[in-house]
């Protein structure tokens, strides 16, 4: 009997989260209320309990009214690595500011310091670190550096809830710290996202709650005033309930995220192909996905091919991502030449996401392994 289909990424439900869910629906409150409280308690908990967290929509909204409430505008430049998602970048713009991109490394796909201090210039306000597939971007250094510009960071940790730095997680510190929730994320609201604020920030926590929710501000009779047009991008309680059963697991989740990452190095860390592993990292890292980059130009057939390979043997593979500099929307605006950034658009030519989910079994690395080498014509 063929073995079922295995994509490149599943959520896990347990039974009492489903039962929550439909507590939650017949609470009659579906939308943000008191879970949503329990939820961003929760995570303040879990970071520590030294900071405010505000539950959003999603991550992009999250990352847009973050840029907003440092009063990021038309003139400001904000430093976004080559290789992420277009949301990273897409928030930049949507602020009417400039992002300014930068290579990364080859390995762990985060954006340096050393490229960081290049790209600085009078207008940049903020740099926006992307801890990619879960590994921390080397945080210490740049908060250092920060501070000595007078340049804010705003972390994309869309990647990275549970990931720790130096044993810290992220989150935990730090100016202003994304999450997303999203259904591929290490946990999910289905969609959802988060900011984590340091408390001695409230004119930032208390802009981000008017900027979340149509610029209202309450006052103490019950009436409210309203203070900017500002956008709607809060998480209903039944989004959260999810989140509260996901939080529960979540480093349970990622012990197994690391252990199949583990067997996937065993496996392929000696290989005929010429595969090139992401970082290993330590043990803080979330492992949100497992991309390895394939060297197509020289076994002379290209991604879609291989991933057509690995679907006929039952297998999903997942692109994270394309370069953005050549993507239509950037190319002009950073007037990219191929070659700029070398080592984000060779990512974004040869990565491949392999399957990794906390469902998954050791034999479905294995398996996984096995298809690669079909699919890849093994050459010994
Ligand atoms: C690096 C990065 N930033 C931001 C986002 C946006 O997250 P969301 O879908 O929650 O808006 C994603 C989503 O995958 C992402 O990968």
């Amino acid at each position: 009997m063929a073995e079922p289909f295995l994509p490149f990424t599943r959520p896990t439900f347990d039974e009492a989260t489903l039962a929550g869910v439909v507590d939650t629906f017949r609470s009659g409150w579906v939308t943000s209320g008191p879970r949503v409280v329990e939820l961003e308690s929760a995570l303040e908990h879990y970071l520590g309990g030294d900071r405010r967290v505000l539950l959003f929509g999603h991550a992009t909204g999250a990352l847009e009214e973050a840029l907003r409430v440092l009063g990021v505008g038309p003139g400001d430049e904000v430093i976004v690595p080559a290789m992420t998602f277009a949301a990273s970048a897409n928030v930049v713009l949507r602020v009417g500011a400039t992002p300014v991109f930068v290579d990364v490394d080859l390995d762990t796909r985060n954006l340096t310091l050393q490229a960081v201090d290049a790209a600085r210039t009078e207008h940049t306000r903020v740099v926006m670190p992307v801890h990619f597939a879960g590994w921390p971007v080397d945080l210490d250094p740049l908060y250092a550096w920060g501070q000595r510009q007078g340049v804010h960071i705003v972390e994309d940790a869309a990647h990275a809830i549970g990931a720790r730095y130096r044993g810290r997680p992220i989150g935990s510190f730090g100016d202003l710290v994304c999450f997303s929730f999203h259904a591929n994320k290490n946990m999910t609201t289905i969609e959802g996202g988060a900011v984590s604020l340091p408390l001695d920030h409230p004119e930032w926590i208390d802009g981000l709650e008017r900027l979340r929710f149509h610029g209202l501000r309450k006052n103490t009779d019950g009436s409210y005033e309203v203070e900017r047009a500002a956008g709607k991008h809060n998480l209903s309680d039944v989004a959260a309930r999810v989140g509260l059963g996901q939080l529960s697991h979540l480093d349970d989740f990622n012990r197994t995220r690391r252990r199949l990452a583990e067997r996937y190095f065993e496996r392929l860390e000696s290989n005929p192909w010429d595969l090139g592993l992401p970082a290993r990292g330590d043990a803080g890292h979330a492992w949100h996905m497992f991309t390895v980059r394939i060297p197509f130009e020289k076994l002379g057939f290209d991604r879609t091919e291989f991933q057509a390979r690995m679907r006929a043997q039952g297998i999903g593979v997942g692109m994270h991502y394309p370069a953005l500099p050549p993507l239509a929307l950037y190319h002009e605006r950073c007037a990219w030449q191929p070659g700029q950034f070398p080592n984000a658009e060779r990512i974004g030519r040869e990565t491949v996401t392999l399957p990794l989910f906390p469902a998954m079994q050791i034999a479905d690395v294995d398996r996984v392994v096995e298809a690669i080498g079909q699919a890849l014509v093994n050459p010994g």
